[in-house]
């Protein structure tokens, strides 16, 4: 085993990560710690934009923006987060501007902006370019840039280190720590890839950055390695997931096979179309169409389908049509998503229609930060030294549902705020002792999974889990379907107790890590099921049949969730009152509900129309 110390440790290095590195690294002693290498980040397969006001193509402003995000995740955003992450987004594209990030022009040389669903001019009148993109390799440009800069400012990466705890000097997950007791985040323990040995890194700061969770669903656009892992380390430590049941599924993923065709097809003038060849979306909203958010499209597409105007022999997708364009309007603007129609799919995108369907894209939940990326033990406690940023977290920009382009965005403005506000609190906070033998837990955990002979397939249980996912957590859920998946995971659980490996070596030993990421997923499903049955309303990417309207007077607050021992009590939860009284109990451990308020500041909940 070897130790280390840094005064910040970054997990992830995506994004978000490096944002957060290029602050914290110019200030303080910092580590990047990845499981990937750097530039093979699922930031990069982020295509359409990064949106910003800045009215470089139309009038534009950065209320309109926070009003879109807010009114685009259906009220349940923090409002005064989404008005940070609005205003600080000119200087967030500047910034990477700055830093030599090759935007698409306008004539005039200044960064174009191209339309996206949700963004809109004056609220709601109709769609505006607020989008900033690089082709559709946005997030591509993206990663690379950053990582230049990082490598610029020396900043230290451990490349093919998998973070598998996280310490902290308290146990919340006994659920014995009363509200307003200080807990401090002390280190994380990794485990080196390359030859298995385990490295404890203590820091004075911890900062997550480790992305989504997607693979808990069989069709979704993110890469294998989007295993909820951070938010997961942090669940078994005793910090609550903010809400969970609300999963985004992009409209256009390939039919089939979930792989992601930007909303930028749409911006630039792509139409959805059923099997009739009819403009749908302007029946579901008039206004715009097929700009509309995420939430509403990928229900409309679904709904196409299940009533029986679905396309393709099984009437089972819709097409998106860009065949009105010009191919070299196409080439320029969308080059690698129509070669990716080509190349799995054989459609030719000049001269036919592509058939897409919904696909898991997005975790709107995650672990609980404010604005200053420190995360939340409940509803108002912070643990100091621990920050999160990106997809992991959720500072609740995105309420319900996100809109398309505030994911880079997000990962920018909060990744550089987190990076900074860790570096200023390690900069005068002092190290916390270690806890003894702070990597006992995670040499057990992979030893046992390693040495035992024989048991269940890992590539199994994932299979099962993720098919009971998609067919039971998906665009449209119900009480029954819910119930179902929840009983599929706890029967999952059960099998993974005996989950086995056929890779017995200590090195470069990705069996074994799958057969870890593969606890996280189930850990990560049963937060967004147990969320989702407990969320009797429908509300952005959660939508319940039984309970088709959204509900304000009972369900206007994000959703807590804790993992405690069977008898504990409520120490450390904000405590289930009313609709959020829930605990569900598990083999040895429940998850129990709390309630954290939702921030409004300037816009009161209205209903929501396009
Ligand atoms: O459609 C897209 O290009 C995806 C963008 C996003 O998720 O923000």
């Amino acid at each position: 085993m070897q130790t280390h110390q840094y005064d910040v440790v970054i997990v992830g290095a995506g994004g978000a990560g490096m944002r957060a590195a290029l602050e914290s690294s110019t200030r303080v002693r910092t580590a990047v710690i990845s499981k990937l290498f750097p530039t093979r980040s699922h930031t990069g397969a982020a295509q359409g934009g990064m949106c910003a006001a800045l009215a470089n193509v139309e009038e534009d402003n950065w209320e309109w923006h926070t009003f879109d995000t807010v009114k685009g995740g259906d009220y349940l955003v923090d409002q005064d987060a989404a008005e940070v992450m609005a205003k600080e987004a000119i200087d967030a594209v500047l910034d990477l501007e700055k830093m030599g990030l090759p935007f698409n022009r306008t004539p005039e040389g200044r960064i174009d902006q191209r339309r996206f669903g949700g963004h809109t001019r004056n609220h709601g009148e109709a769609a505006v370019r607020r989008s900033c993109y690089a082709a559709d390799r946005t997030g591509h440009m993206i990663l690379q840039t950053l990582y230049q800069q990082c490598v610029k400012n020396d900043v230290e990466f451990f490349n093919e280190f998998y973070v598998l705890d996280l310490l902290v000097d308290h146990d919340l997950a006994t659920g014995d720590v009363p509200d307003g007791e200080e807990v401090n985040a002390t280190g994380v323990v990794a485990y080196e890839l390359a030859t298995g040995e385990i490295h404890v890194f203590q820091a004075k700061a911890v900062v997550f950055a480790t992305g989504g969770a997607g693979k808990i669903y069989k069709t979704t656009s993110n890469a294998h390695t989007l295993t909820g892992d951070g938010m997961a380390l942090a669940y078994r430590r005793g910090i609550p997931l903010e809400d969970m049941e609300f999963f985004q599924f992009h409209p256009t993923g390939l039919a089939g096979l979930g792989i992601l065709l930007s909303e930028a097809a749409r911006g630039e003038g792509g139409i959805l179309r059923n099997s009739d060849g009819e403009r749908f979306m302007e029946r579901y909203a008039p206004t715009i169409k097929d700009l509309a958010p995420r939430d509403i499209v990928a229900r409309s597409m679904a709904n196409e389908v299940r009533e029986g105007r679905g396309a393709g022999p099984n009437k089972d997708y819709v097409l998106l049509d860009l065949t009105h364009l010009e191919p070299a309007h196409i080439d320029a603007k969308l080059p690698d998503i129509t070669e990716f129609a080509r190349t799995y799919l054989g459609i030719e995108p000049y001269t036919e229609p592509v058939p897409v369907y919904p696909t898991a894209h997005y975790a709107m939940g995650g672990i609980p930060t404010n604005i200053e990326g420190e995360v939340l033990r409940n509803a108002t406690d912070v643990i100091k030294g621990l920050y999160a940023a990106g997809e992991v977290a959720c500072v609740s920009v995105h309420g319900s549902n996100r809109l398309g382009t505030n994911s880079l965005l997000d990962i920018n403005v909060f990744g550089k705020r987190a990076g900074k506000a860790a570096a200023a609190y390690a900069a005068a906070a002092p190290f916390v002792e270690l806890p003894p033998n702070p990597a006992t837990r995670v040499e057990a955990e992979l030893e046992t999974i390693r040495t035992r002979p024989d048991g269940e397939r890992v590539a199994d249980i994932r299979r099962a889990l993720q098919e009971t996912m998609d067919a039971n957590a998906q665009v449209f859920r119900t009480s029954e379907s819910l119930t179902q998946a929840l009983a599929d995971i706890k029967g999952l659980r059960k099998r993974y107790e005996a989950v086995s490996v056929q890779d017995k070596t200590r090195t470069f030993n990705t069996d074994l890590l799958e057969a870890v990421e593969l606890g996280f997923l189930l850990d990560i499903a049963e937060t967004v099921v147990v969320g989702a049955l407990n969320r009797e309303e429908s509300r952005g990417g959660h939508f319940r049949e039984d309970f088709p309207d959204r509900d304000d007077s009972r369900f206007m607050q994000h959703t807590m969730a804790y993992r405690r021992p069977v008898a504990a009590g409520a120490a450390g939860t904000v405590s289930g009152a009313g609709a959020f009284a829930r605990a569900e109990t598990f083999d040895g451990y429940q998850v129990v509900l709390g309630a954290k308020p939702v921030t409004v500041t300037r816009y009161q909940p209205m209903e929501r129309k396009y």
